[in-house]
């Protein structure tokens, strides 16, 4: 049986003050979470105090990216070694805003993620399609391109680790969901090439989350669907509120 995976993606948005308050807010008034996880992935210069913060909760922190070197001559990034160090438990992969504006490829996408696994860190490994691609009737076979690229080379049992977060572009930050049949029919599909690169046994165990435009008003719908075990969330994880109602909505 799989449990349901609530992930905050803040992006880039709080100061520490504001990050500090709410990590505060959800430790005192998180619900026990026997049957769901939530973590909020936050921006690099918080990690370390929301870390903190979290020891002994069961709120877990993740990161929104990382290099796949452990270390070296590259500038700017965060590796995952320092992560691991920190207490980070999960790190956001192939987002589509990385993909768009950082020059994130499948084949990058891919190195994190065995990265990931090397220094004991969960991928939440995000794949979706543009609105060009849905009316082209290119959903499924994209979506299932970058499982396959992302996946590439890992073992059944990394696999079976994977967070996968199925986010349609178009529904970013854009007020529009995917209906919760239409997503629900992309996570199915999503699980089905799993169990073709890997095994059935190991498909069944996959988390995989759908994001996109999801607040506590429409998120029990999406749940409540077959293949949907949780929700990669933007704007409706910034406020610990409505954060709190969505983890609420996952224990049940
Ligand atoms: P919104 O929930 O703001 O649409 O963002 C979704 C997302 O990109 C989460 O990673």
């Amino acid at each position: 049986m799989r449990s349901n995976v609530i992930a905050g993606n803040w992006k880039m948005n709080k100061t520490l003050t504001e990050a500090n308050d709410f990590i505060d807010e959800v430790v005192k008034t998180a619900p026990q979470l026997e049957k769901t996880e939530a973590i909020v992935c936050a921006p690099f210069p918080f990690l370390a105090s929301l870390v903190e913060k979290t020891k002994g909760s069961q709120v877990k922190i993740g990161a929104q990216n990382m290099h796949f070197e452990d270390s070296g001559a590259f500038t700017g990034e965060v590796s995952p070694v320092m992560l691991k160090d920190l207490g980070v438990t999960h790190v956001v992969l192939g987002h589509s805003e990385r993909r768009e504006h950082f020059a994130e490829t499948d084949e990058s996408v891919n190195k994190k993620t065995h990265a990931a696994f090397n220094h004991g860190l969960t991928p939440i490994v995000c794949v979706g399609e543009t609105l060009e691609q849905r009316e082209a009737n290119e959903t499924m076979q994209h979506v299932e391109n970058q499982i396959k690229k992302a996946l590439d080379g890992l073992t059944d049992e990394q696999v079976a680790k994977t967070v996968i977060a199925y986010e349609p572009i178009w529904a970013i930050g854009t007020g529009k969901t995917a209906s919760s049949k239409d997503a629900n029919e992309v996570c199915s599909h999503i699980r089905q090439v799993v169990g073709k690169v890997t095994s059935e046994a190991t498909a069944d165990k996959v988390v995989i989350q759908y994001g996109g435009s999801v607040k506590p008003a429409n998120v029990d719908e999406l749940l409540a669907e077959s293949d949907i075990d949780g929700a990669l969330v933007g704007g409706a994880s910034v406020e610990a509120d409505s954060f709190l109602q969505l983890v609420e909505a996952g224990t049940k």
